[in-house]
């Protein structure tokens, strides 16, 4: 790393403080358009440049890493989920990866609480039908959702937002199950008053609720496929603020319309902003548009987590959010 301010390029528009304190820091290429950036405008804005800092909009596969200048010796990506990111071939590079854990935590925590009850309780349907000019006033019969307290979550991925997801829905009378490569430590366990399943495919059978807070890998592609959704309960509801590639849209989609499961809230989905059309015409699914970590507070905390990472890397430390291949 040369001793003159790195040479930063960032892909997307980022919030203004950052931007700032970025423009202080380090010579930062910002994108003012916010226009997504084409692989070959990647290759070419990265010219000379010593860091890139992508979003999760944009595809920083290998054959994009094969044609990045060797001056890239960093990648810090704005966001925690790296799955646009290949990590094997920045490796073999020797590019440096880093991510913004732990600052979106709460934010889509309360995302995923905001889908838990937004889908039963029907309130976008609620919300378009008062819209539309329709509603004829209270009835007792009328718009009948489903109760939320005294149910069963299964959380898919008890990490640090999975934890954040079981400590919010204690508060609305729910019990929390979870599944997850490794068992909680007995603590964490009884505190969140958690029940382990070892098995994925037997939790989902059980459950009135599930909420996917994995990262997406290669082993959770598609992790609720049609056969694993087909074992879910018909009055159950998914909840995705993960990544859309862990759900097969098509036959949740399908399995929607054919009220095979009561209902969706997903922020999340296979090709953003590309959306499955079927999911489109259906009442019993929640559409939000990857909102999860949308907040001012959440922006600038991740804007700063990438900051903070550069400097440690240009000051030759191991940034302390690097990532490593699992
Ligand atoms: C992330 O950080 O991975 C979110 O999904 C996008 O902000």
């Amino acid at each position: 790393m040369p001793q003159r301010k790195p040479v930063v390029i960032v892909t997307r528009t980022l919030p203004r403080d950052v931007e700032t304190r970025m423009m202080e820091l380090f010579e930062a290429r910002l994108n003012a358009s916010d226009k997504p950036m084409t692989a070959d405008e990647i290759v070419a804005a990265a010219e000379g440049a010593n860091v890139l800092v992508p979003t999760v909009t944009d595809k920083i596969d290998a054959a994009l890493i094969a044609r990045l200048p060797d001056s890239i010796e960093l990648i810090a990506n704005f966001g925690v989920g790296v799955n646009h990111i290949d990590l094997e071939a920045a490796n073999a590079r020797k590019i440096v990866v880093t991510n913004t854990p732990g600052v979106l935590t709460d934010d889509t925590a309360d995302m995923t609480a905001c889908l838990l009850l937004a889908a039963p309780r029907r309130l976008t349907e609620g919300d378009r039908l008062v819209r539309s000019g329709k509603w004829e006033g209270w009835s007792p019969t009328f718009m009948i959702g489903h109760r939320i307290s005294g149910k069963r979550l299964g959380i898919i991925g008890m990490g640090r937002i999975g934890q954040a997801v079981a400590r919010r829905v204690k508060g609305f009378g729910m019990t929390v199950h979870y599944h997850n490569r490794r068992r909680l430590h007995e603590e964490i366990e009884s505190e969140l008053e958690a029940t382990y399943w070892e098995s994925l495919d037997q939790m989902l059978a059980h459950m009135d609720f599930i909420s996917i807070n994995c990262p997406h890998t290669k082993d959770t592609h598609h992790l609720l496929n049609e056969e694993r959704l087909n074992l879910l309960k018909p009055h159950a509801f998914v909840v995705n603020t993960a990544r859309g590639e862990i759900i097969d849209e098509a036959a949740l989609a399908r399995m929607l319309a054919e009220n095979k499961i009561a209902g969706a809230g997903l922020d999340v989905y296979e090709r953003e902003p590309e959306i499955e059309p079927a999911l489109l015409e259906l009442d019993n699914v929640v559409l939000a548009p990857h909102l999860g970590s949308a907040t001012h507070e959440g922006r600038i905390a991740m804007g700063e987590k990438v900051i903070v990472n550069i400097r440690s890397f240009v000051d030759q430390h191991n940034p302390r959010d690097r990532v490593y291949e699992v």
